[in-house]
């Protein structure tokens, strides 16, 4: 049986991503219709005209919409990423690359085709594009989905400031770190079919929550939610991308001005800026320490790019300096950077990924200063609770990962200095890695068919996450039958409302939501076969092995639940369960832990790195599926030495994207990556819910980067601080 139920069609080719499905019983005889984006080609600036008479003249076109004439769109409050930016309602250009326009014709080739006769004319504004044109205007932010002010101070009676308790520490280094901008590369671009029938709008568009999508779309077109139906459980990629579609927007309410299906898709090109990035960030971390290692003061002042509206900031500061390390004072700030460059979104740990390459890193540079082995330093200082809170984690076992990974990889060899092979300077890196540990509300529908069979659905998204398999898992194990005998469904807004595939949370949600959901189908059966009318009646009732068996009659028969079904008539039983996060987060504070290790190899003359051995140990409560989660966390690995040495958005000095292809916007091949070896320490975490999971799928790619800055470290004596590495960092 494989992990993945869904492997079979995605292997062969039978999976239907958005644009694969078809209008069938569409509206009538009239067939899709295919939009085309038209994007910005300043930074800032309003649009001034737009001529478009050659457009609307060009052949097959439908409908050409801009600014100037656009397609009706409403305010939208979206409850995962607040107000929503909606295309062509202003005449705004914040950004190159912005959408502002949409041509509809009868192919693809011709919408595509007729956009590039648009005449379009801006007054320009003078535009700031890259961090130091921008930092002088930096700002106080809140970080984006932290409840936090944009500072917090935590010091020991007596102690007046962070700067006094560095400056009393025996050892202290103080350094600043810059991270790349990333598009999340998803292999589907962003697309979407809209389908009008009979007052419904049915939307084939990948996502991460198929009803929080259909919720937006509903509010945008001003519609009543139930009028939108959004559909796709096939999903190539999302990695936080995929809250939003603006391809879905435009299509619906296109199709709704048309009268007919339209497809829109994003070229590779137009998913860099016509989408959401995560942020550069410039980090200042400072950390002073005892000579035993001791941490007595750690500071991190953080700088995330943004949009001119702070939409979204890129939370570093406060994930990273706040749960990690036990230290005696604490001082964070996180800065937003106004830029006119495309918005900016959550990714693949959001915070954590590029807060912890300058975490990770300065306490590597703090082993070294204080001649401290890094295992033995991060150890030292192993938290038990949050800084300046007294929430203790629920179950941490970052130590015993750190063991096994330690003897695994064989730390005991690495020399400060490293060691040479020929031509190529060895080096060791490690890091830890950290993800909160969340739970969302979540609703999971489990259905009981009178053959046997049994289905568990919820309304989330398997972004290739794995989640369908764990649903199926749970399910089998909540029902206690052969998990070949239940179907998971995902990806219908539909469904009920559960299984958000966002901060690593999908496993722990609507997997206890699963065993809610199945336990009160077994209570209702039990009801059922204990009835006048069931087969058990005037018994007590007892379940085990998907069959109902008499308690006071052990010699009875049992009866399959597709049996005491059909017994009473029913062809299935339908049940819904929810979960939310309780009482549970007054009591503890709960993350996932890992423990990075990585080898590089450095080329003496051409500088050229290569990671040569990977190793991730992770402790993230109960392992539902030990295969897809190993993928996750390789994934993520992997995505931290791209981030660590191949990726970064790049921008010219117009502010456009120069590297918007998989071309140039490079990303580990094969080559680049060695055996990634993923290992779990497992110890279930029933304090955050009954089913003992918690979040793996974003700590991968956490302290990646910083373990391989540290190798190279360890190589070369050469201390690089701002990522992606290059050769000419290491002359
Ligand atoms: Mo994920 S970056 O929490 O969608």
């Amino acid at each position: 049986m494989t992990a993945r139920p869904d492997a079979p069609l995605k292997v062969t080719g039978r999976a239907r991503y958005a644009l694969d499905n078809t209008a069938d019983g569409g509206v009538g005889e009239v067939g899709t219709a295919y939009g085309y984006l038209l994007l910005s080609t300043v930074a800032g600036g309003e649009l001034a005209a737009m001529d478009v008479d050659a457009v609307r003249a060009a052949p097959g076109v439908l409908g050409v919409y801009t600014p100037f004439e656009p397609l009706t769109l409403h305010p939208v409050d979206s409850a995962l990423l607040g107000p929503m930016w909606l295309p062509l309602q202003d005449k705004d250009v914040r950004y190159h690359g912005q959408p502002i326009g949409f041509v509809v014709a009868e192919t693809f080739e011709q919408a595509r085709d007729a956009a590039a006769l648009a005449e379009v004319t801006y007054h320009e504004r003078p535009t700031a594009t890259s961090f130091s044109d921008g930092i002088d205007s930096a700002v106080d932010a809140q970080p984006a989905a932290r409840q936090v002010p944009p500072s917090l101070t935590v010091l020991s009676d007596g102690v007046e400031s962070i700067e006094d308790a560095l400056a009393a520490s025996d050892v202290t280094v103080d350094a600043t770190y810059e991270t790349a901008p990333q598009n999340h590369a998803a292999l589907e671009p962003h697309s979407a079919l809209a389908v009008w029938a009979d007052g419904l709008l049915t939307v084939y568009t990948g996502n991460q929550a198929s009803h929080l999508v259909a919720a937006d779309l509903a509010s945008a077109l001003g519609l009543p939610a139930e009028a939108v139906h959004v559909d796709n459980p096939v999903v190539g990629g999302a990695f936080g991308g995929k809250a939003t579609s603006m391809p879905a927007v435009l299509a619906s309410a296109a199709a709704q001005a048309l009268g007919r299906p339209v497809k829109a898709a994003l070229t590779r090109e137009q998913v860099f800026t016509a989408t959401a990035n995560r942020p550069a960030t410039m980090q200042r971390v400072a950390l002073g320490a005892r000579r035993d290692g001791g941490l007595v003061a750690v500071r991190h002042d953080s700088w995330s790019a943004t949009t001119r509206d702070l939409g979204f900031v890129e939370p570093t500061s406060h994930g990273t300096s706040r749960e990690w390390y036990s230290t005696e004072n604490l001082a964070i700030s996180q800065k937003a950077v106004p830029l006119d460059m495309p918005p900016a979104t959550f990714m693949r740990a959001p915070g954590e990924a590029p807060g912890s390459f300058a975490l990770e890193s300065a306490v590597d540079e703090l082993a070294d200063a204080l001649g401290m082995d890094p295992v033995a330093l991060r150890r030292r200082n192993s938290s038990m609770a949050p800084a300046g809170e007294d929430l203790q984690w629920s179950s941490k076992h970052l130590d015993e990962c750190f063991d096994i990974g330690a003897a695994r990889f064989g730390w005991a060899d690495r020399t400060p200095g490293g060691r040479a092979d020929g031509d190529w300077l060895v080096g060791m890196g490690t890091a830890t890695a950290m993800f909160p540990g969340l739970r969302f509300p979540a609703t999971v529908g489990v259905t009981l068919h009178a053959d046997d069979t049994a289905a568990v659905a919820t309304a989330g998204a398997d972004p290739g996450t794995g989640l369908l398999g764990v649903l199926r898992t749970v399910g089998a194990e909540s029902l206690d039958v052969e998990p070949e005998r239940v179907s998971p469904r995902l990806g219908d807004s539909r469904l009920p409302p559960g299984g958000l595939s966002g901060g690593s949370t999908a496993t722990a949600s609507a997997g206890s939501a699963t065993m809610v959901a199945a336990s009160t189908a077994i209570e209702q059966l039990l009801a059922l076969a204990a009835s006048a009318d069931g087969p058990f009646h005037g018994h007590e009732v007892g379940y085990a092995r998907g069959s109902v068996h008499a308690l006071d009659a052990p010699d009875r028969e049992p009866m399959t639940f597709g049996e005491v079904l059909t017994a009473t008539g029913r062809t299935s039983l339908a049940a819904t369960g929810s979960t939310a996060p309780g009482e549970e987060t007054t009591k503890h504070s709960f993350g996932s832990w890992g423990a990075q290790f990585c080898e590089v190899r450095v080329h003496r003359l051409t500088r050229e790195v290569r990671v040569s051995r990977l190793l991730g140990v992770f402790d993230a409560g109960r392992i539902i599926n030990q295969q897809t989660a190993r993928s996750q966390l390789m994934g993520g690995m992997i995505w931290g030495v791209s981030a660590a040495l191949h990726e970064g958005i790049e921008f010219d000095a117009d502010g456009r994207v120069s590297n918007h292809d998989l071309a140039d916007y490079l990303l580990p091949v094969n080559a680049d990556i060695p055996d990634v070896d993923v290992r779990f320490v497992e110890h279930p975490d029933t304090l955050l819910s009954d089913l003992g999971a918690r979040g793996l799928g974003e700590i991968g790619i956490v302290g990646v980067a910083a373990a391989v800055a540290n190798a190279v470290y360890n190589a070369t004596g050469i201390r690089v601080r701002r990522i992606p590495i290059r050769i000419e960092d290491l002359l």
